[in-house]
């Protein structure tokens, strides 16, 4: 059997999971894209400069608070506020909507925006999880379920997703990350956008999505959050803006700066990536927000000498929204009266709110809420969560088999995330409840019943320094068959603004490893994490490891059902692994460099003589106490069968400019169980007018296959998607040489060769 990918059409076999058909019957909107741009025009045309202003402004409160206050209400009567972030009762929201439509002077109504980042009130695993699935519609089904979850609160505006490039695990929003390669993360953007948008957000149920952060954000210095981002232009244009490209094309409604500056210039002035790029170039037509007070760190970054300068630089890059700080508000109408900003800009940039509006319905519909949680947590959204989680989690290692296990055996249970309700979820969770979590323990012993449980989690989070519970946690070992270590990060470890520079397990979790490990008995540890922790030291205690990141509600039963084989592990990693932090970044798509590293030339440190001459070893790019490779390489992961690759073939091994080539390979499953391979296609471009990566992912597919089975997966593979930006900026594909790989990670793989030619 065989079936063909064409590249071109990613997401055709996905399908809308709602009733959609009968939402837009009930309330999508009658209006054409001409009534829109007509209606904004009128407008525009009767707003006073204040209301005008008043569109640029975004208000809100805390995510912990809960009440409205009577200035901000009159601010709304005023049309002096556009958009709000964070109000979390229903009862505001609708209050405020309703000042807005009815007692301001236009009656133009509030969007209310919120973090719905993995989930509303079931939670999802985090996106570095969902990037680890490898499968876009799991990202699209989660997106749609939070969407549908979070309007019954009055929201139709999230703040994700966040697609920004992260090749530093120690940057703590790596876990918000789907990586490092463009290609995932502009799938999976899209799919959330979706998921979240719908193909018409004036349905009732799709909510606003938000590309952030424009650009460069995950390429914080050293890992450290809000660092200077330093980032070449053509890496810029070849891995760093791709994802944002993608999500203009699929029709992404607002656009996030972000908090860092690239080259100089803070993202939230940056007049050329915001003005000629974003809107030149790729025309987006919905409007920018900033991040939380970034225009005014434009002070501290050193670029406004104050807030007036900072909102005439934000303005003049054309920046829509201002988020929480008031430099708009304080300034804007002094800058129009200077002369400095003309007001007809201003007019263009409300425009692009207003766009927004028409198109979520809300002129036409704007009472939204439900007024009823019966969608929330439904079995449907719950059981997509654990889907979501099982397809997440990644087997790094698995030695004899060990995994799955018999469901006769004895188990210990032992970790600090064992029984972690709250930290399960992971970061950026603001409106779940952790009694809605299910967690290992109680799910095993579920499964298992409670006789064949031995449950001692040894510490009771992940940062204990504590060894009082180390002696129940090995007596519960003892009494068992098997040791299941369920170790990791809680959630506060990862996130914004909480970055790490050590990456071992936290805490005294390695000391109890160690401890547990003297018994000899079979130990298997699952991880659940915001970044891929550095677990090297540790790996040879354990025979079988399952790296889960944060997983959200549906921890407990996705990670039994994993263990005892209900569900193979299918997971691939969306980041490289590396051993230790002096190694990163150690992402898979690096260049070549002039002397790359290889095995043969490569003399470990420990075997170097005393005394040896100082040129006397292989002077390569490597380090000599770790040599050159990734502890576990992109694209990685293990499941309970074996697939074996042979037999690629290319349709022709010239490609002409403006046509596609087929790559084709057979890929058979070994093993005896069911399980699904995540099989990758790679290319490399040898020589060009600037140096290329060593390999760059250019397609994907998840391949599930009965035991015994095999067959010939095909990629279509078009010279199109082997751009890059010349020696001249422009985005070309060269004429040449190319080698290609049909592989199950970014380290191995079946290789054939092609030229392109014009
Ligand atoms: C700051 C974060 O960087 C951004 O991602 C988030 O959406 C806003 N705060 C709003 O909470």
């Amino acid at each position: 059997m065989s079936f063909i990918l064409p590249r071109f059409t990613p997401y055709s076999r996905f399908h809308l999971l709602t009733n959609l058909t009968v939402i837009l019957l009930l309330g999508a909107s009658q209006l054409t894209a001409m009534d829109i741009e007509q209606k904004i025009d009128e407008l525009v045309s009767k707003m006073t400069l204040e209301e005008k202003i008043g569109q640029t402004a975004m208000r809100g409160t805390s995510s912990r608070e809960t009440g409205v206050s009577e200035e901000l209400k009159q601010a709304v009567r005023n049309g002096e506020i556009g958009t709000f972030l964070n109000v979390m009762t229903p009862a505001n929201v609708d209050a405020l909507q309703r000042i807005a439509v009815e007692e301001s002077r236009l009656g133009i109504p509030l969007i209310f925006a919120r973090d719905v980042i993995h989930g509303f009130r079931t939670i999802f695993p985090i996106p570095l999880g969902i990037a680890s699935t490898w499968n876009p519609e799991v990202a699209e089904r989660g997106a749609r379920i939070s969407a549908e979850e979070a309007v019954n609160y009055g929201i139709r505006w999230t703040f994700a997703p966040m697609m920004d490039i992260a090749r530093d695990p120690r940057w703590g929003r790596i876990a918000e990350s789907f990586g490092e390669d463009p290609l995932l993360n502009s799938d999976m953007s899209v799919a959330m956008i979706k998921g979240f948008q719908t193909d018409d957000l004036s349905n009732p149920t799709a909510i606003a999505a938000c590309a952030k952060h424009f650009v460069g954000y995950g390429a914080a210095e050293g890992g450290r959050d809000y660092n200077t981002a330093l980032i070449p232009e053509r890496e810029l244009r070849d891995i760093y803006l791709k994802p944002f490209k993608a999500s203009v094309d699929a029709g992404v409604a607002t656009i996030m700066t972000a908090f860092n500056e690239i080259d100089g210039i803070p993202a939230s002035g940056h007049k050329y990536l915001l003005k000629d790029v974003l809107r030149g170039k790729w025309g987006f037509d919905g409007f920018v927000v900033s991040d939380w007070a970034s225009i005014t760190e434009m002070i501290d970054h050193g670029y406004a000498a104050d807030e007036k300068e900072a909102a005439y630089k934000s303005m003049r890059a054309g920046l829509n929204v201002e988020m929480m700080t008031e430099a708009y508000d304080n300034h804007l109408a002094e800058l129009i009266e200077e002369g400095k900003i003309d007001e007809a800009w201003l007019d263009e940039m409300v425009k692009q709110v207003l766009r927004v509006k028409f198109r979520l319905g809300l002129f036409e519909n704007p009472e939204r809420l439900k007024g009823t949680e019966s969608e929330i947590l439904h079995p449907d959204h719950l059981a997509a969560a654990k889907e979501a989680a099982v397809q997440s989690v990644v087997m790094l290692k698995n030695d004899n088999y060990l995994l799955p296990l018999a469901k006769n055996k004895t188990v210990a249970v032992i970790g600090p995330l064992a029984n972690a309700p709250h930290e399960q979820q992971g970061t950026w969770v603001f409106d779940s409840r952790k009694e809605n979590s299910v967690t290992p323990i109680t799910a095993l012993r579920e499964m298992l019943g409670e006789e064949q449980v031995n449950f001692a989690e040894g510490m009771s989070y992940s940062r204990s320094k504590s060894r009082e519970g180390f002696s129940d946690a090995i007596e519960a070992a003892k009494n068992s068959d098997i040791v299941l270590f369920f170790g990791g990060e809680e959630a506060i470890l990862s996130g914004e603004a909480h970055s790490r520079a050590n990456l071992d397990l936290p805490g005294l979790q390695n000391e109890l490893i160690d401890e547990l490990a003297n018994l000899g008995k079979p130990m298997v540890l699952v991880v659940q994490s915001g970044r891929p922790n550095t677990i090297h030291g540790i790996l040879p205690k354990f025979d079988s490891v399952l790296y889960a990141f944060h997983l959200g509600t549906m921890a407990g039963p996705a990670l039994a059902d994993l263990l005892f084989g209900v569900e193979s592990p299918s997971g691939r990693l969306p980041v490289s692994w590396p051993y230790a932090v002096g190694q990163i970044p150690v992402h898979y798509n690096h260049k070549n460099t002039g002397r790359p590293a290889n095995d043969d030339d490569f003399v470990h440190m420990d075997d170097i003589p005393i005394h040896a001459w100082q040129s006397s070893l292989g002077n390569d790019s490597h380090y000599l106490d770790l040599g050159f490779r990734p502890a576990f390489p992109f694209g990685y992961g293990l499941t309970y069968s074996e697939f074996e690759y042979s037999d690629l073939e290319l349709s022709s091994d010239t490609l002409k400019m403006g046509t596609s080539i087929r790559v084709s390979a057979t890929i058979a499953n070994d093993g005896d169980r069911e399980a699904t391979e995540v099989v990758q296609l790679y290319i490399r471009d040898l020589f060009g007018s600037a140096t290329r990566p060593v390999r760059e992912l250019k397609d994907y597919t998840r391949l599930t296959l009965e035991a015994g089975e095999s067959q010939t997966v095909t990629f279509e593979l078009h010279t199109d998607q082997l751009t890059f930006h010349n020696e001249n900026m422009q985005e070309v594909t060269e004429p040449g040489d190319f080698h290609v790989w049909i592989s199950p990670n970014a380290a191995e793989g079946l290789m054939g060769e092609f030229e392109v030619v014009e």
